[in-house]
């Protein structure tokens, strides 16, 4: 695998590989581990074409803690705005012959097609619809934490899973590592023939979330749904918030996640966000970091001459 452009494609024992590896960043940026700079004379291109706070910022303090060179493309400030296609803009990210890319774009597709044209590692920070691998890694590298395995749990994913990347990986990977996922949304954010991912479906929040062991709850993406899509939120927190009263059906211990950025009030109200034992939404930002860590590591070996990807 040259480049990570989803949780597709790999299989169980390489995303354990990647959570293995991403554990000992945990350790180390807790202060337990030397000054590492493997990275030094790597040059990370991260280029953002869609707007980013944790990814982005996660990616950029990855890099750095490992010694690359990081330069960041913002999409607003580059000639995208005037009129430069992907395709050209791969080239030219190409030319410039960095180590290893980070893409986040709005189409699904858009990080394969840059990958087919470049000749380094690319890793997908996101595209459209499709997936968002990081972010499942480091989902699974928080259950796997918090909970102490991810086979047997019981995954609720509730909210717009129709366009969500983060719902795709997750389904992939969480299936992949035998959890038992359930999926959670109004009938028009539901993709049809949901079942052939290994997951079960509903449209009752209620029913969906007994006996749960971990809740991810999403954002309602308004951006990538056409206005007769969207509903009002004031009944969308009624049927799909999840409010205390409602954790309640999950196990007493449940954990609470979700990937952000969060509409408190609409998916999820503010007491159970800032649950100090419950919610694990803060710890899912410090895994991003160990777990892009990992990713940059591993995706560069090959070009650093170091052995080591599964
Ligand atoms: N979870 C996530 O991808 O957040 P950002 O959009 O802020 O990067």
């Amino acid at each position: 695998h040259r480049h990570l452009t989803g949780i597709a494609g790999l299989e169980p024992h390489q995303i354990l590989f990647l959570l293995d590896e991403a554990e000992h960043w945990v350790d180390f940026n807790r202060g337990r581990g030397k000054s590492d700079r493997r990275l030094e004379g790597i040059t990370q291109i991260n280029a953002f074409f869609e707007n980013s706070t944790r990814t982005l910022l996660s990616f950029e303090i990855a890099g750095k803690k490992l010694g690359a060179d990081v330069v960041n493309m913002h999409a607003g400030q580059s000639s995208v705005k005037k009129g430069e296609t992907l395709i050209d803009t791969a080239v030219t990210l190409n030319a410039m012959r960095g180590d290893v890319i980070v893409i986040r774009h709005s189409s699904s597709g858009a990080v394969q097609l840059i990958a087919d044209k470049v000749g380094c590692p690319v890793l997908n920070a996101g595209d459209g619809w499709h997936e968002h691998p990081t972010q499942a890694l480091l989902d699974a590298l928080t259950i796997r934490r918090r909970r102490g395995a991810i086979a047997g749990q019981r995954v609720v994913i509730c909210g717009d899973i129709l366009h969500s990347r983060v719902a795709r990986s997750n389904m992939l990977s969480l299936t992949a590592l035998a959890a038992e996922v359930r999926v959670c949304a109004p009938a028009t954010l539901m993709p049809v023939g949901i079942e052939r991912m290994g997951v079960t479906p509903f449209k009752d929040f209620d029913a969906a979330l007994e006996g749960a062991d971990v809740v991810m709850m999403l954002r309602l993406q308004n951006e990538r749904m056409s206005g007769a899509f969207i509903p009002s939120t004031r009944e969308y927190h009624m049927r799909y918030g999840l409010t205390p009263e409602r954790l309640e059906r999950a196990k007493p211990d449940a954990l609470v996640m979700h990937p952000g950025p969060m509409n408190r009030g609409v998916e999820i109200t503010s007491s159970v966000a800032d649950h100090p034992e419950r919610s694990a939404i803060t710890e899912q930002v410090e895994m991003g970091v160990a777990v892009r860590m990992a990713c940059l590591d591993v995706l560069t070996r090959r070009a650093r001459g170091v052995e080591g990807w599964a």
